[in-house]
């Protein structure tokens, strides 16, 4: 009985707190989950029997429709409209010391990433504090360091593994694999509170709250090495300075953990590119009692590396890429597998508009309302294929022969056959 209470608590916080996700623009973790794994595990017997969730329905429809009007790229070949890229580089035998500082040489001698921009695209206020972060990898771990313009240094989460997210965070999203689902989430603040997690997918390709409320596994542990520096000094009003910067080292083996990549390939091939993005939401604080308080009333700033065109984190379809390299001189960001996913991404995309306007999806893809690019098959032939009411999206490259095919499903999977 008890048990059941737990569930039925729990489905009705998840969806009291998905409203309360909506009006925050749809980072919306249920609270319900987040305080107690126990509830996670119960849940997870439960969702089957769930009733679809036509108010997640609505709300989803609504957004895919928004999402679409403001179309983040035109559809090509190879190289062109790639989302924002970095490279990173092999430590090959030089050493970072996770200090929070970045000064190891190791780091001095990489270039950052472009500045973050507004999470809704370039044509939103340019953000009033910079960010910009740098990426290493050796054989075993991959290394993070970011750097935040910032004046006043304030938090109040001091637990690990709780929603550090809800007060000034640097966030890294990582997918391993090209898969988009299982992907990890870590969070740092400035007082070095962390919260790392793994998402199975997207919790916007959850129909039902009941199955959002189970996206995320905070049990997933990163073995992260972590730290933090601010140049002033935390929750003291008489203090201010000018930046805070978060250093992180997370070991291979631990991102691979439930993902697609074959045993014993455990870090990135070279040349290989992984979905990644660097996210900060900069709240504002108000003194209260000489105290920093968050303003709840103001409007929060969604900043990131690659914009989503939503305030949405949870896109990994829509997020940058790191291409791991060994040799420093080696600048320019090539991936052959690039105008697959591209593809792939312009018709799952079509496919969710179309179904949010007539209800379901369809396999004749002349009736949705593709790029002309995407439809004369220059880059990659493309088909589509309905399985009782669900679809699986096929291309097949017309640049390269040898690569395999690729495919997405409408909850966003991505896999390749040969
Ligand atoms: C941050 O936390 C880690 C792990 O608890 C600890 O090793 C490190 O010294 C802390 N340091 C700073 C400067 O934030
Ligand atoms: C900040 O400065 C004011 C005025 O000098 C002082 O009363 C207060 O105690 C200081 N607060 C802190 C946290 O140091």
């Amino acid at each position: 009985m008890r048990t059941r209470e737990i569930i039925i608590g729990a489905i009705v916080g998840s969806v009291l707190l998905f409203v309360a996700g909506i009006l925050v623009g749809l980072y919306g973790i249920p609270k319900s989950t987040s305080e107690s794994k126990s509830n996670v595990a119960s849940l997870a017997t439960e969702c089957s029997t769930t009733t679809y969730d036509a108010e997640w329905d609505t709300y989803r429809n609504k957004y895919l429709q928004k999402a679409a009007e403001s179309s983040c790229y035109k559809a090509t070949c190879d190289t062109e409209d790639l989302p924002r890229t970095y490279i990173s580089y092999h430590l090959d035998g030089k050493s970072i010391k996770i200090d929070g500082k970045l000064d190891d040489p190791a780091w001095l001698e990489v270039p950052w990433t472009d500045s973050f921009m507004d999470i809704r695209g370039p044509d939103y206020p340019k953000p009033y504090f910079d960010t910009k972060v740098k990426v290493r990898w050796d054989d075993q771990r991959l290394y993070v360091g970011a750097r935040m313009q910032e004046t006043h240094f304030w938090g109040t989460v001091t637990r690990d593994e709780t929603a550090v997210w809800k007060e000034n965070a640097f966030e890294l999203y990582i997918v391993p694999d090209g898969s988009l689902h299982n992907y990890k989430q870590l969070q740092i603040n400035v007082m070095n509170v962390t919260w790392d997690l793994m998402l199975k997918k997207a919790y916007i390709d959850f129909a039902t709250s009941c199955d959002r409320s189970r996206a995320f596994d905070s049990s997933w542990d990163s073995d992260m090495r972590k730290a933090t520096f601010t140049d002033g000094i935390v929750n003291d009003i008489n203090s201010t300075g000018t930046f805070w910067s978060a250093e992180w080292s997370l070991s291979f083996e631990r991102l691979a953990q439930h993902t697609d990549r074959p045993a014993g390939k455990l870090k990135p091939d070279e040349n290989e590119a992984w979905f990644f993005s660097f996210a900060r939401p900069e709240y504002k604080y108000k003194i209260v009692n000489g105290k920093y308080v968050k303003d709840e009333s103001a409007p929060t700033e969604w900043w990131s590396w690659q914009p989503t065109y939503a305030i949405n984190n949870h896109l990994p379809s829509r997020i940058g890429l790191v291409q791991f390299k060994r040799k420093m001189n080696d600048e320019t960001f090539k991936w052959e597998k690039w105008h697959l996913y591209r593809a792939l991404f312009e018709v799952f995309e079509a496919e969710h508009k179309y179904k949010s306007v007539s209800g379901k999806f369809i396999d004749d893809m002349s009736l949705l309302q593709l790029a002309p690019k995407i439809m004369s098959s220059s880059c990659v032939d493309l088909s589509v294929t309905l399985n009782q009411g669900h679809f699986t999206v096929t291309a097949i490259s017309k640049l390269d022969s040898n690569l395999p095919q690729a495919h997405i499903r409408d909850d966003r999977y991505v896999w390749f056959t040969n």
